[in-house]
């Protein structure tokens, strides 16, 4: 998408962290901007943000794992302008511990937020974006964790896993489309993730190691990139029309010493008798009309 200004973007997670400074960078290139977040102080700190720069805004309480909330979002949103840019962002961390002692519902509140919540997202503005016709674009705010996972809460990367996928079915769908797509891999980025997770998780304060490492991660991630850079950088990414966004470059031998595992482990079919898949005709019947 080349022209940004005058077209509204919609970015939920907006009112914090990088949601917010993808809409600061939005507005700088004359975007109408319309912050969504849960979080009532932080909208009202992101408004004023956006009021200081100078930029037409509009800031509205969204939870975006609350169908109902999506709807009235919408409502308040077509008042505002046709959403043209839709930064899908919101996100929380998910907790630590053993795989097998994780809450269940801490556990299904983190692929709420972190993946279910992209859904609710494209049932909301998807559709129109199409309908209309003209140059539109969607961010997915995956994680660097979902190309290489560290050794971090499985809820966090397997959610993030689940938003990279979203994405890159996607990306399939929309190819050829007047939507294009990109999906946003940072690194670590110095925001209030952590204390948003802690505020905001469904159940029990974290105790023991989970308290632990909670302050081990936000002292980690107090030392990572500003949001600002960042913002910018989906910016040129939503311009060059590029689908990975890639913030952190440090991370790219880790990425191809992964890779060079994955292809390390192809050999032989298991069945040497079998002809192979024909992966066109996968594609072919699974074509659909636009
Ligand atoms: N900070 C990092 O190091 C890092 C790295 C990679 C990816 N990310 C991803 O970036 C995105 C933004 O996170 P951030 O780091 O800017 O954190 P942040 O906490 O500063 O911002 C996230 C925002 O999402 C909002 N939010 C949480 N749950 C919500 C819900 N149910 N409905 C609506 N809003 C909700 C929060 O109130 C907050 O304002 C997340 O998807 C996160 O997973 C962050």
């Amino acid at each position: 998408m080349k022209d940004i200004a005058g077209k509204t973007a919609f970015i939920t997670g907006g009112g914090s962290g990088i949601g917010l400074a993808m809409a600061r960078a939005l507005a700088r290139e004359g975007a109408r901007v319309v912050i969504a977040d849960i979080d009532e102080g932080r909208l009202q700190a992101g408004a004023n943000a956006l009021a200081a720069d100078g930029a037409e805004a509009l800031a509205i309480r969204l939870d975006v794992t609350d169908p109902a909330s999506w709807v009235a979002a919408k409502v308040a949103t077509d008042a505002f302008g046709p959403v043209g840019i839709l930064c899908s962002n919101a996100g929380v961390g998910g907790g630590s511990g053993a795989f097998e002692s994780y809450d269940p519902a801490v556990w299904r509140w983190n692929y709420a937020v972190n993946a279910d919540a992209h859904l609710h997202a494209c049932r909301t503005f998807l559709g129109d974006m199409k309908a209309r016709g003209e140059p539109a674009h969607l961010v997915i705010t995956a994680s660097m964790v979902a190309i290489v996972p560290p050794p971090i809460s499985a809820a966090y990367i397997s959610s993030k896993y689940a938003a990279l996928g979203i994405a890159m079915a996607l990306r399939n769908e929309l190819a050829g489309s007047n939507v294009g797509i990109s999906v946003l891999c940072p690194g670590m980025a110095a925001t209030a993730i952590v204390e948003t997770t802690r505020a905001l998780r469904p159940v029990d304060p974290e105790v023991g190691d989970a308290a632990t490492t909670s302050q081990a991660m936000q002292a980690v991630l107090a030392g990572g990139m500003s949001p600002g850079p960042i913002g910018e950088h989906v910016v040129r990414a939503i311009r060059a029309d590029a689908f990975f966004i890639f913030t952190h470059p440090e991370w790219k031998p880790l990425v191809e010493a992964q890779y060079a595992d994955l292809l390390a482990a192809f050999g032989a079919s298991a069945d040497p008798a079998y002809a192979g898949d024909d992966i066109g005709a996968v594609a072919a019947a699974n074509r659909r009309p636009r």
